[in-house]
């Protein structure tokens, strides 16, 4: 990128000295803001078009102007732009060049508008395209999801509260607690979208324009829902920025929590899946490793997108109305969080169908830590013992197999029996993994047809965003 001093800035009217050196690059953006070059060319096409319809531009101004920017996107494009620092950002960089490309015709583009709305709209431009990008990676991730839960449907496990053995549960039901999330996601995504989608193009600097323009026609040209309501507000405030962050930084909590189970599951102690070679690595000592790493980085990149967000609440906290340069550091954190959720979600998506599931080991599991204590209190409330002393019953009767090591499956009816007469020959069917699964068959439950529904209802609900 170049800093040429011979180049004039589009301010430098009232200027008599030149920019310090330092400070021209303290101050610029470019370096950073020129990732935005799409939506700034896409908002002064529409912005020149509109101000033809007005009559500010006559229709050869106009035409010389959209094929000036279209040819500048095409130089940006092959990489043969002249980016140049000295013209601090995206924006001044374009038009700057339209002017060298078209002449005194460039220097009509910015009637009417102010950087000050320009980047506000190119910042909700960008963020909407980059909306719809993480949206699709999401779908993406949810249906592998889903297609794994319905294979996984009967595969038992052992669920876990306080990471002890609770109750048995089906894979294919802990697969959809993972969807559940990104689902949630998908609706806070769709919801940012649209409070992004209005245009603050019209506002100017602050103020508004003396110019007739036509907002509501820029906004149709440029896919906006709404044109915002108050030029000052339209200016100043980043909330839809901070609101994207919020929401990228509970994607990552949801993505950090999984990486968590994936990395405990293919430790030996679990043993429970396999993630594909392809999504590991190895160790350049120990030659037995295959590591985890793309759960573990997704987990530890939750850290910058929760720093991105509190950065960008600390930079709207104390701004007086309306535009202040401050709003220029709203963008690297933006982008990080775009970058890190996109990356995120796209390495999980390629990675949950690869998964390999050691049924057996997960079985075997749910097998371990008296994990159907509760089944055998219900059963005994269905006999007409009340709960609480059923609990009390159970409890001795898991005493008893701690002491012994035994399991409630592995004793006779003659053992349980001492700790209750109520208990039958009956009582062995729910004390089996796919017996007490079976039994929860209500909406939410775990039970495999459950789950086998869930997960239809969970693609039909995909199919519709
Ligand atoms: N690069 C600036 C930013 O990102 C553009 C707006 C500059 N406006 C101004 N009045 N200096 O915020």
């Amino acid at each position: 990128m170049s800093n040429d001093k011979s180049i004039a800035k589009p301010w430098g009217g009232r200027f008599s000295e030149a920019t310090d050196a330092f400070v021209e690059a303290f101050t610029a953006s470019v370096t950073f803001d020129r990732r935005m070059y799409a939506q700034d060319i896409r908002g002064s096409i529409a912005h020149a078009r509109m101000l033809a319809k007005v009559g500010v531009l006559n229709e050869n101004e106009r035409d010389a102007i959209v094929a000036g920017l279209e040819e500048i996107e095409g130089e940006i494009e092959s990489g043969k732009f002249p980016w140049s620092v000295s013209l601090e950002d995206v924006h001044m960089n374009i038009e700057a060049r339209l002017t060298e490309k078209i002449g005194i015709i460039g220097k009509k583009l910015h009637t009417g508008r102010s950087r000050n709305d320009q980047v506000a709209t190119d910042m909700r431009l960008y963020l909407r395209d980059e909306i719809d990008a993480i949206a699709a990676e999401l779908k993406r991730l949810q249906s592998g999801l889903i297609e794994l839960a319905e294979q996984h449907a009967d595969t038992i496990m052992p669920g876990f509260t306080h990471l002890q053995v609770a109750q048995p549960i089906t894979f294919g039901h802990h697969l959809l607690a993972w969807n559940e999330m990104l689902q949630r996601d998908a609706q806070r995504l769709a919801d940012c979208r649209r409070r992004t989608n209005v245009m603050p193009l019209g506002a100017a600097a602050l103020a508004g324009t003396s110019y007739p323009i036509d907002r509501a026609y820029t906004a149709q040209l440029l896919g906006f829902d709404a044109v915002a309501e108050n030029s000052l507000d339209a200016v100043s405030d980043r909330d839809f920025i901070i609101e994207f962050c919020a929401c990228a930084a509970l994607i990552m909590t949801h993505l950090s929590r999984f990486s968590e189970e994936l990395v405990l599951w293919v430790s030996q102690q679990f043993d429970f899946v396999e993630l594909g070679d392809s999504f590991c690595t190895g160790s350049s000592i120990m030659p037995q490793k295959k590591n985890p790493d793309v759960p573990e980085l997704v987990r530890g990149k939750s850290g910058r997108v929760y720093g991105n967000l509190l950065g960008l609440l600390t930079l709207m906290k104390g701004q007086p109305l309306a535009y202040n340069k401050d709003n220029q550091e709203d963008k690297e954190p933006l982008f990080d969080s775009i970058d890190t959720v996109k990356a995120s979600l796209r390495v999980f998506a390629d990675m949950i169908p690869g998964i390999r599931v050691k049924a057996d080991n997960m079985r075997a599991a749910a097998l371990r830590g008296f994990s159907t204590a509760t089944d055998l209190a219900d059963y005994l409330v269905r006999k007409g013992v009340p709960f609480r002393d059923a609990h009390e019953i159970v409890g001795k009767a898991v005493r008893h197999g701690i002491e012994t090591g035994q399991d409630l499956a592995e004793m006779s009816l003659e053992t349980l029996r001492r700790f209750s007469p109520a208990l039958d020959e009956d009582v062995f069917e729910v004390l089996t993994p796919e017996g007490s699964c079976a039994a929860r068959k209500h909406i939410g439950g775990t039970a495999p047809e459950q789950v086998r529904a869930a997960a239809r209802r969970a693609r039909e609900r995909l199919a519709d965003c």
